[in-house]
């Protein structure tokens, strides 16, 4: 699928000492006993999963967190080597692919737990699991509040072992918020009612991103950020609190420039009609490649270090700007849609808002036949921890 790719500039490149750089700013706000599992699900938040991970892994992160056993293999496949966390579910059947790659289920029901109990005894084998508690996300997890009628089923494990317990905030951005600390709370009375009956797992986690910034009272052994890692702010407000550098850049080149007459119509359904002489510079990039159909007379994009429209509807693989007022602009011209060209800059968050959608989706929709490529800007030297 990619043989012919090689030609076409639109790219995203990710600099891994501007990834290492946040990461020490994780780093800096946890305690020196606290580890940090970093979030590299979604391809790590479509950077490049194992690049992104094994960057992290030499910063001296001490475990990584997927979405699914499929994103936990790739990462063995590509070297990494320490702990990885299945962050959204497990399934019994794929007790033998956990064991086999080293991988550590998050159990979120009592059922599988049963299920991969009984299964891991009929092979000898062991598992590590986390358990997640729901404390008000409202989404996977045991719920916090009927810990008495789930608790006794950690009783009879034999083949699994609770390594660790973790819960998800709803709405951390807010992280002084009543239903953060609510959260909080409930996670807490869940811990001390399993270490009354006798269980305490060294690894116990709730922070994101946002808690990570605006919580310590939340980081207990282990934090799990995400955004912050890839340079987006959980909230606008959090900025004040620590410096993240931008990650990604995604660029392109000018593919054509054309001179149109006042009155041109340009792309589907002549939804942009030139009210001048206008000259439009067509790129080669289109919602194919998650370059989302809400820009459409909306975006804008970077070029020769100015600002410059997109006109018409964003289509599959093509879409138009007006280049009208910037000057000397030339075919094949760097153009770029998120990230800083000179002094001006597109953040993930801005180009969010035209979307009306969140700094993740921007990042995680960035199709695969953009390739990524890796680099190491300079004067960030390959720091540890
Ligand atoms: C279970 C879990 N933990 C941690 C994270 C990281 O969150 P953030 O990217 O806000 O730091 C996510 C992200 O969605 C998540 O689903």
């Amino acid at each position: 699928m990619t043989l012919f790719a090689k030609g076409r500039p639109t790219v995203c490149t990710i600099d891994l000492a501007a990834l290492c750089w946040n990461f020490r700013q994780v780093r800096e706000r946890i305690g020196p006993g606290v580890k940090v599992l970093s979030v590299v699900k979604a391809n790590a938040y479509g950077h490049g999963a194992v690049s992104v991970a094994r960057a992290l892994a030499d910063a001296g992160s001490e475990s990584f967190g997927v979405a699914t056993l499929e994103e936990g293999i790739e990462l063995r496949a590509g070297g990494v080597d320490a702990p990885i966390l299945v962050l959204a579910g497990a399934y019994p059947e794929q007790l033998d692919e956990f064991i086999e790659h080293r991988l550590t289920p998050a159990i979120c029901e009592t059922e599988t737990l049963r299920r991969l109990e009984l299964e891991a005894r009929r092979r000898g084998v062991t598992l590590s699991f986390h358990l997640k508690v729901d404390t008000g996300m409202g989404r996977i997890g045991l719920r916090a509040a009927d810990v008495d009628s789930w608790l006794p089923e950690l009783g009879p494990l034999k083949a699994l072992r609770l390594e660790g317990i973790f819960s998800h905030f709803s709405h951390a951005e807010s992280a002084e918020g009543n239903y953060t600390q609510g959260q909080l709370q409930a996670f807490r009375r869940v811990l001390k009612r399993l270490r009354s009956a006798g269980y305490d797992p060294p690894l116990v986690h709730v922070a994101n991103s946002a808690a990570v910034i605006a919580l310590p009272s939340a980081h207990f052994t282990m934090v799990r950020p995400g955004l912050m890692l890839y340079g987006a702010y959980p909230s606008p407000d959090m900025a004040s609190q620590v410096t993240l550098k931008p990650v990604l850049t995604w660029k392109t080149r000018v593919l054509q420039l054309k001179k149109v007459p006042k009155g041109s119509s340009i792309s589907y359904g002549r939804t942009f009609v030139t009210r001048r002489e206008s000259l439009i510079a067509t790129l080669p990039v289109g919602y194919a490649d998650g370059y989302h159909r809400l820009l459409s007379n909306r975006g804008e994009v970077l070029i020769r270090g100015r600002r410059a429209p997109i006109v018409g509807r964003v289509c599959m693989d093509l879409t138009m700007a007006d280049v009208t007022g910037a000057s000397g602009v030339a075919q094949g011209d760097e153009v770029v849609l998120l990230g800083a060209q000179g002094q001006a800059s597109i953040s993930a968050d801005e180009m969010a808002r035209w979307a009306e959608t969140i700094s993740y989706e921007i990042f995680t929709s960035i199709g695969p036949r953009v390739p990524r490529r890796h680099y190491r800007s300079e004067g960030e030297e390959k720091k540890r921890g």
